[in-house]
């Protein structure tokens, strides 16, 4: 099978290592990659944004399946448009139709279904710009803290905790205001859950789904959880508080009734369901819902999954996946992020990465870095993960918190406390 995959990050580069292992997989573009994608198939340079030029790109190399990687071209539209196009309909697209992707999309919509559907998640209104002051009258009665999310994608800026009601109705103007563009024209308030999060991917092929390993992510740039929100610092699979009753509610009152809900709604949904979840007490409750996997869930994730990922992909494609058994390693896995200084604020590029080949016993994921001259440079704020195996997260941590060490880079910041959590459970 010829596969393009579409992204850039770490979690491609993971897909891209686990897709390369398939005997199925006799080809494999990664667009655009980053300087270590090359080691699993042939970067090129698309823009997976750019829909005609993915399209062509398609055609002219006979790919049987696109596997895309972030949000973006799903909430766009990517999957509509290779089925509006007849030379593109029989080509297997892995992730939902923009109907779907619009879980998460949009935070309105996406609250709006789990009502529909009776999934548990935190109580919440949502007000435009012509509702301003009804939102901040609202506001003024609403318990603390309170949570503000800007209705559409905002790279991850979207969500603000605001601690006073004085604080909640200055971030209420800004948004309907603007300070997201069309993203907060509505704007989601709601209730604050207090609780330890975790997150869950399923794989669907619209009939029945497929349960991957869970992971824990490590959101903000400070040890002890201080600080801005960051893509992901880190993250550690499986996690020692789900268990078996956690897994049964999660099971039977999330999975199980959205899954439902979009067949219902008649709604495409081909690809994979990461589900935000945070436990209050002992009940898991939905926070968000991404159309895609995470990262960097996924540099664990996927290294835990012993099916052929060629195979599970082919099945959700074909509506098969109702034949599929997914085999876990039941290894640890846990991943460090080295991320550049000053992330997730501004930060330098182009600095040169050294070490790279000191790295042993654990897995370098490559995420923003190019390569120039035969030298491994930094592209991005989330510059490489260290994805180790161990007999539990804390052997697991100790290889990866090793080789972190081992890679040098002007700048170079990781956190030494991912997992540290963990050890209470
Ligand atoms: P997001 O940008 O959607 O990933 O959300 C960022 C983070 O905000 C989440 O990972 C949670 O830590 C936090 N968050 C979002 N909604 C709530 C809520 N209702 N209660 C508590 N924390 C929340
Ligand atoms: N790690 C969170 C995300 O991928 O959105």
């Amino acid at each position: 099978m010829q596969i393009l995959l579409l992204g850039s990050g770490g979690r491609e580069h993971a897909l891209a290592w686990k897709l390369a292992q398939s005997k199925r997989c006799t080809q494999l573009f990664i667009a655009p990659g980053n300087a270590g994608t090359p080691a699993h198939g042939q970067n090129v340079a698309l823009n997976p944004l750019d829909f005609d030029a993915v399209g062509r790109f398609v055609l002219d190399n006979q790919i049987d399946m696109v596997v895309v990687g972030p949000e973006e071209p799903l909430v766009r539209g990517i999957w509509d448009y290779f089925q509006a196009d007849a030379r593109l309909q029989h080509i297997a697209v892995i992730g939902p139709s923009k109907a779907g992707a619009v879980l998460e999309g949009s935070k309105g919509w996406a609250k709006q279904f789990m009502q529909r559907h009776k999934i548990p998640t935190a109580a919440y209104r949502e007000f435009n710009a012509g509702q301003l002051e009804e939102g901040l009258e609202y506001l003024a009665q609403h318990s603390l803290p309170i949570v503000l999310k800007a209705d559409g994608l905002a790279a991850g800026k979207g969500v603000v905790i605001c601690q006073s009601r004085a604080e909640a109705q200055e971030e209420l103007r800004d948004m309907l205001g603007g300070k997201f563009g069309d993203a907060s024209a509505r704007v989601v308030v709601e209730e604050f859950l207090s609780g330890i999060e975790f997150s869950v991917f399923v794989l669907t092929d619209g009939k029945t789904y497929r349960i991957l390993p869970e992971a824990k992510d490590y959101k903000r740039i400070g040890e002890g959880d201080k600080g801005p929100n960051t893509g992901g610092m880190g993250a550690v699979s499986p996690v020692p508080f789900v268990d078996a009753d956690l897994w049964e509610k999660v099971e039977q009152r999330i999975i199980v009734p959205t899954v439902k809900g979009l067949r219902k709604e008649k709604i495409p949904y081909k690809g994979f369901i990461f589900f935000g979840l945070i436990r209050v007490g002992t009940d898991p409750y939905v926070i968000e819902y991404n159309c895609r996997m995470g990262d960097p869930e996924t540099e664990v994730v996927i290294p835990r999954l012993k099916n052929d990922l060629v195979q599970l992909l082919d099945n959700c494609a074909r509506g098969t996946l109702g034949r599929v058994k997914i085999r876990q390693d039941r290894r640890a896995a846990t991943t460090i992020f080295l991320v550049s200084g000053g992330y997730p604020g501004d930060y330098a590029k182009g600095k040169v990465i050294s070490g790279l080949d000191a790295v042993k016993g654990s897995l370098a994921f490559h995420a923003g870095t190019s390569e120039k001259n035969g030298e491994v440079l930094t592209a991005g704020g989330r510059v490489l993960a260290l994805t180790s195996y161990g007999k539990d997260f804390r052997a697991a941590l100790r290889k990866s918190r090793r080789n972190a060490k081992a890679v040098q880079f002007e700048g170079k910041y990781f956190r030494r406390d991912i997992g540290k959590d963990l050890e209470a459970f």
